[in-house]
């Protein structure tokens, strides 16, 4: 009898613990707090680092580095080279960019194939996609490169769909060029370029890319010169050309600038830190990876950073913050979660 009464309030114990966690997570899944664990819809962590933003017939895609495993530190490296098991591109879709479904793998990384770009002991960061109106074919250009970054590649892979998955086709020196951190960017007459940190980190460049968005075209500009610029996000607004980066400072944060151009090969011209506020001298304590215009908002867009943690890159953490235009200059500024903030309510 005293022993069933036991089992009676182990099993109610157990069942209230369970309850308590259930609601966490349901609570979690919305709330979306900058610098905390994000869940996607089953209450699985979001994985999608480096990330870049997809609209495509209603939906945002989200696609991102997946990291996964234990970091260790590149041996005999002038710089804090942590690593961690490239794990491929993730994909994750929503309609209100608050509840966020995972797609599953979009580009799987390959094991123990080291002469493969997309082996797991390469480098596979910062996925952005493009959707090709004359091809259909989305394309997903990424930074491929070794364990000490000496490869300096930008890949490429394409797909039917948009959430993948997708067809690694390569990689490239884009004219010959060094191409680490990067960015896509389409226009509005279907000109897309490849935006990367080249000349070893120290100057930036902005590459067309073929009609079919496949391969760099010949014509391409050298942007920031001896800037040491890293982590671009470009975006459009009101017909002029803006562009975020960070400084050079591997995965400990620094103050963003941001530069303005009437056309996306330049000039472009550089300004200060937009971000405000406390934080602001760290860019919040995290690296730039993508600015996503609010559709049918035209004076919304959204900051997308990485909150790194070099020691744990797996549990690194993302930041989403309102940027909005005053008198013309950029400004970014800290909100605790982007979906309860009054100017982006969605
Ligand atoms: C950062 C870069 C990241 C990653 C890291 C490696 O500066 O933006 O994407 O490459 O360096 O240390």
């Amino acid at each position: 009898m005293r022993l069933s009464i036991k089992f009676i309030i182990i099993c109610i114990l157990f069942l209230s613990a369970r309850l308590i966690a259930q609601n966490k997570m349901q609570a979690e899944k919305k709330v979306f707090v900058n610098g905390k664990k994000w869940m996607d819809t089953e209450g699985n962590y979001i994985n999608a680092h480096g990330a870049g933003i997809l609209f495509h017939k209603g939906t945002y895609y989200m696609f991102g580095e997946i990291k996964k495993g234990k970091t260790w530190l590149v041996p005999n490296q002038s710089w804090e080279d942590y690593r961690v098991p490239a794990g491929g591109i993730s994909c994750y879709s929503s309609k209100d960019l608050a509840a966020w479904k995972y797609e599953g793998i979009a580009l799987p990384s390959v094991t123990g194939d080291p002469q493969n770009d997309i082996d797991t002991s390469k480098v596979i960061e910062r996925p952005k996609v493009v959707y090709n109106n004359a091809t259909k074919k989305f394309v997903m250009w990424m930074h491929i490169d070794a364990n000490d970054y000496s490869y300096s590649q930008s890949g490429v892979a394409v797909s039917d769909h948009p959430a993948g998955p997708y067809k690694y086709m390569g990689s490239v020196k884009p004219n010959g060029q060094m191409a680490r951190d990067m960015t896509l960017f389409k226009d509005d007459n279907n000109k897309a370029y490849l935006v990367y940190s080249s000349e070893n980190n120290n100057t930036m460049h902005v590459c067309l890319l073929s009609d079919d968005y496949l391969s760099p075209a010949k014509t391409y500009t050298r942007i920031l010169t001896g800037r040491n610029r890293e982590a671009p996000a470009m975006f459009k607004h009101s017909g002029k050309y803006y562009l975020i980066t960070s400084g050079c400072t591997g995965w400990s944060p620094n103050p963003a600038t941001y530069a303005v151009a009437d056309h996306p090969l330049g000039p472009w011209k550089e300004y200060g830190n937009p971000c405000i506020g406390t934080g602001a001298e760290t860019t919040f304590y995290s690296q730039s990876t993508f600015v996503l215009p609010v559709k049918g908002k035209p004076d919304q867009y959204i900051f997308i950073a990485d909150k790194w943690n070099k020691l744990n890159l797996e549990d690194s953490r993302y930041i989403w913050l309102p940027l909005y235009f005053e008198k013309d200059k950029v400004k970014i500024k800290w909100v605790d979660n982007y979906l309860k903030n009054k100017l982006y309510r969605l």
